[in-house]
């Protein structure tokens, strides 16, 4: 597809394509910005622009609209969404805050905006720590991500209430699997992200958001990486590091959401500026605090 034929379509919207890591490659070339969840929701907040057209899933089209409510929030695919973040409702929240009335309350940025509505503050997988660590309370209810409470936990000497949830794309990773990788690159440094079981992050050399995998990479003096997430971040590795290699922990990690978005929808969401999304005050005003405290810090 014309990648001139997006452009005119973003001047004349004056519209910014924001695109999540894992996107489909050709996708991110057409993207003004590709990053992580924080530095994606940090865009969302600051851009002048009238529309943002987001290719990613829903929980952060719902951020971008939340923090910016006067621009016109476009998803690329209506039903494009995250399956953890809809592993707790809110009102499970509200009962888990009853049964622990002194907790602060974290929910991963991978959640509905009602749940981030009954949050104190807001994290992504880069910040998670960071953000446990920042509340005056000892005990902190972590939602809805069980892998990566379990993470924050191990970093923290607060107590730690986590959820259920979890990402299939990162749990489906096992110990075999990194041994095994290990074994073919034995060079190889391993990246794993936040969202893996703890037996997988033991075997890691480091842990970190998508975007922080692009950062040790190049920090790193290694050639070889092998790459514990979903595989579209293969893309953004190669793309700005074609001097290194690297390898999917697994060819089999694939967000299928992420993957729904491709160029010709791209197009027809610049062209129709729809599906819009769109968060309902009083929800939308609850969640903002939650966020905004997140990019306060
Ligand atoms: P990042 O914020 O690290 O990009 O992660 C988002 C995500 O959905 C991971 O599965
Ligand atoms: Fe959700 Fe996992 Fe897909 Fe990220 S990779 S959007 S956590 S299902």
């Amino acid at each position: 597809m014309n990648m001139d034929a997006i452009s005119r379509l973003k001047e004349r919207q004056e519209a910014v394509v924001l695109a999540h890591n894992y996107q489909d490659a050709s996708v991110q070339e057409v993207a003004d910005l590709v990053g992580d969840s924080l530095e994606l929701s940090r865009a969302a907040a600051e851009l002048d622009c009238k529309a943002i057209v987001f290719a990613g899933v829903d929980f952060m089209a719902q951020t971008a609209a939340i923090l910016s409510p006067e621009k016109r929030v476009v998803l690329t695919v209506a039903n494009a969404t995250c399956p953890m973040a809809h592993m707790i409702k809110a009102k499970d929240l509200r009962a888990t805050k009853l049964l622990y009335p002194r907790a602060g309350v974290v929910c991963y940025v991978n959640s509905t905006a009602d749940v981030k509505a009954e949050s104190d503050i807001c994290c992504t997988s880069a910040n998670g720590v960071e953000v446990v660590n920042s509340m005056e309370q000892d005990q902190i209810i972590f939602v809805p991500d069980r892998n990566l409470a379990a993470f924050v936990a191990r970093h923290t000497s607060k107590e730690i209430i986590p959820g259920n949830g979890f990402c299939y794309a990162h749990d489906q990773f096992t110990v075999d699997m990194v041994r095994e990788a290990k074994a073919k690159h034995p060079n190889a440094v391993v990246l794993v992200h936040p969202e893996c079981r703890a037996e997988v992050i033991d075997l890691a050399d480091a842990v970190c958001s998508t975007s922080g995998m692009i950062r040790e990479a190049r920090e790193s003096d290694a050639q070889e990486f092998i790459i514990g997430t979903e595989v579209g971040m293969l893309h953004p590795l190669r793309a700005k590091m074609p001097g290194k290699e690297f390898h999917p922990l697994s060819t089999n990690a694939i967000c299928h959401d992420m993957k729904k978005t491709d160029l010709s929808k791209v197009r027809q969401a610049l062209e129709t500026l729809e599906p819009r999304v769109v968060v309902p005050e009083p929800v939308a005003s609850k969640a903002r605090v939650a966020i905004q405290r997140m990019l306060d810090i």
